[in-house]
């Protein structure tokens, strides 16, 4: 009977039944072993704090909502510690870094400590996250220290509301409502945030519109600080190069004019005076259509240094972007970024940090490193991953980035020696880097489970836990985050946590095969079209990249061709360079490999493309039979709501593979293998389903 009364209770207190996904992994449904509910609630009847800024207040509300909801009462707040089971302390712990705590139970306490309150609410949230895996809280010592200091979501909105790639409604950021409103859901981003560690939001895309650090928009850029500060994130702003111009009137936003140089630094000034904690810039220069310092025959560094002058005094960052390619008809674009920066190596101000996507054309769903990891010895660089899936099949197709970013941080630089992992780099280990930094492109929007699609709130988990700790593997990942989300029993957890450490194979499989790259829909980035041979720029057409022909497929980056594999460092070059060794999944990202040619386990290259293509295809199938064993295991509105994905996620799959294999077997002219059947749909019918699926 209790257990019924506590059941409704929890029910009521979160307003439905059915779960629509907007509480993500912060879900404090009641636990019902009631033996671990008692012992868990022995240690949280009662809790204190000796410290009272925002945080606490923030720190406090957070276990009692946990408490309410797991554990069926609210923990009682005390003033002494010696009277709470729950001490939350403000002290000096062994580790000096500000956003370290500690954990340490005994029979009918818990203490956590920390040296500030910030590190105190990750505590408490580490502790949350214990009960909602249903862990035990029996002498439990932790000791835990982020591994890199800045981890952010970088979103991509504009202030018209839309979101630049993304697939899960419009922008959360209201900004026809602030300064004055705050809608609730900032809160809740900010609790999901900190449950993470994440500790930044840059808030508008990086196609920065001027309009954001107008004197209008700063103010409710201010408001959102406001909200975010308790929760221990920082607010930072892309930035428009030519502000100068666009805002202020000045006839150049040339980085070496007096006048430019004062108008940034007067912005900087009223940034800071506005938001005393403010994080910092981030740049998208020449890149894309975005004006920079080369629009004055100045260079990056320049134009970073310029602004990175006027931040100073106030501490503040300059995030600039290595994304930058301009088209040079004889070039690969492969080399671009690398070309630009490492020369400058060492000649950026203190207060910069490069920040360069993983890999070096464009968040494909498998990218080898991109070189200048390894290569800054002097100049901070930091990760940028994509959580939005703008490559990978938008919100239909499931896709757990976990085992892609974990294969990214574990490749080997090679630049220092055997060992110097890309997570080296970044953590700061490698270079001494004074600033260390991950951001993931945000996958959130206005939809009520804020990504769209109800598993990609796993990519948004990842991000932060991966940034506070580099070695905890995709796997772990999947298995708290699962247990938080779904909360099921011990065989559909693991179904779940199956189908998530497969899913990026699988979409390979049937999109991107053997590191065939770039050949997607030109502009929307949906669906296959490997047929584009014209696009406004060569480099953004698929032929440059696959460029398939009577002999082979692949574009050929060893010494015999663009030769881009000469940036990295000897012992990964030596992994890339040589057709008969590479990893097969990485084959055609540097060889332009014969159909016929041969791969170690003795099929030919197109025999292993179909084969991938074809085997994706039937994952995907199985991915509906894996998942409809859920049924009634896990709440309906989600089991519903990726069921219907996963249907049209098949359609589009059947779409990749046909499209492909179709495609490429004009150039090819061999068999579809047995036992596979050729595809029935004509080449002209798999390339009208652009216009079908209305993605233009
Ligand atoms: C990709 C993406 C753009 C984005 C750009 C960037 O090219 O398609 O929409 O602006 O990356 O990262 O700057």
């Amino acid at each position: 009977m209790r257990i019924i009364i506590l059941l409704l209770l929890s029910m009521i207190s979160f307003g439905s039944f059915a779960d629509d996904g907007y509480r993500l992994w912060l879900k404090y449904d009641l636990i019902k072993n009631e033996t671990l509910r008692k012992n868990y609630a022995q240690k949280l009847t009662t809790v204190s704090t000796n410290f009272s800024d925002e945080t606490a207040k923030v720190t406090i509300s957070e276990i009692q909502k946990a408490t309410s909801g797991l554990l069926g009462f609210t923990s009682k707040t005390m003033t002494s510690a010696s009277q709470a089971n729950l001490v939350l302390k403000v002290g000096s712990i062994a580790n000096k870094n500000a956003e370290a705590f500690e954990i340490i139970s005994s029979k009918n306490q818990i203490n956590i400590t920390a040296n500030t309150s910030k590190g105190v609410l990750y505590g408490v949230f580490e502790l949350i996250r214990r009960m909602q895996t249903l862990a035990s809280l029996e002498n439990i010592k932790i000791a835990s220290a982020p591994k890199i200091q800045l981890r952010m979501l970088n979103h991509w909105d504009n202030n018209n509301g839309t979101i630049e790639r993304g697939y899960a409604g419009m922008s959360m950021w209201k900004w026809y409502e602030l300064p004055e409103r705050i809608d609730p859901r900032y809160i809740d981003y900010a609790r999901a945030n900190a449950s993470i560690g994440i500790n930044g939001t840059v808030l508008n895309n990086v196609n920065a519109s001027a309009r954001f650090i107008t004197s209008e928009y700063l103010g409710k850029v201010k408001a959102l600080a406001d909200v975010f500060r308790p929760y221990g994130i920082k607010v930072f702003l892309s930035v428009n190069f030519a502000s100068p111009k666009i805002l202020g009137g000045l006839k150049t936003a040339d980085p070496l004019d007096p006048e430019v140089k004062q108008w940034w630094k007067n912005k900087a000034d009223e940034v800071y005076k506005l938001i005393p904690d403010f994080g910092g810039f981030v740049v998208k220069a020449n890149s894309e259509g975005e004006p920079g310092p080369m629009d004055f025959g100045r260079t990056h560094k320049d134009g970073a240094n310029m602004l990175a002058e006027a931040m100073a005094p106030h501490n503040g960052l300059i995030i600039w972007r290595a994304f930058v390619y301009n088209f040079d008809p004889k070039g690969d674009r492969f080399a671009a970024a690398y070309n630009e920066f490492k020369r400058f190596d060492g000649e950026f101000h203190a207060n910069i940090i490069i920040q360069v996507k993983n890999g070096p054309i464009d968040f494909q769903v498998r990218e080898p490193i991109s070189p200048l990891f390894g290569a800054m010895e002097k100049t901070p660089v930091s990760m940028e991953f994509q959580l939005t899936q703008e490559y990978l099949g938008w919100a239909t197709h499931w896709v757990y980035e976990a085992p892609m970013f974990e294969e990214v941080l574990k490749t080997d630089t090679y630049a220092k020696g055997q060992g110097s992992t890309v997570a080296k780099v970044i953590d700061g280990q490698l270079f001494k880097y004074p600033l260390t930094s991950m951001i993931g492109v945000a996958n959130t929007g206005s939809d009520r489970n804020w990504t769209g699609h109800p598993m990609a709130q796993a990519n948004w988990y990842t991000l932060g836990r991966m940034a506070w700790n580099h070695e905890i593997t995709s796997a772990q990942i999947a298995d708290e985050w699962v247990k938080m989300t779904f909360r099921t029993d011990a065989k559909s957890t693991e179904t779940i946590k199956k189908l998530m450490l497969e899913s990026r194979e699988i979409y390979t499989n049937y999109t991107n095969p053997l590191g065939v790259h770039h050949v997607m829909g030109e502009s929307h980035h949906f669906g296959p079209e490997p047929w584009v041979e014209k696009a406004p720029r060569p480099d953004w057409t698929a032929l440059y990249y696959h460029r398939a022909d009577s002999i082979g497929i692949g574009f050929d980056r060893t010494e015999k061709g663009s030769n881009s594999v000469a940036q990295y460092h000897l012992g990964l070059r030596n992994k890339y360079s040589d057709i008969n060794t590479i990893q097969p999944e990485f084959l055609l990202w540097f060889h332009h490999a014969p159909w016929t040619h041969k791969l170690q386990n003795g099929k030919t290259v197109w025999d292993e493309m179909v084969t991938r293509y074809y085997e994706g295809v039937k994952s995907a199938e199985n991915m509906q039979k894996d998942w409809a064993s859920l049924k009634g295991k896990i709440d309906s509105e989600t089991f519903e709501n990726v069921e219907a994905r996963l249907k049209t996620q098949l359609k589009e799959a059947l779409w990749w593979r046909d499209a492909s294999v179709v495609y490429f077997q004009k150039y090819s002219k061999m068999p579809v293998p047995s036992p596979y059947q050729k595809p029935t749909r004509t080449f002209e019918e798999l390339k009208s389903l652009v216009d079908v699926y209305h993605v233009r």
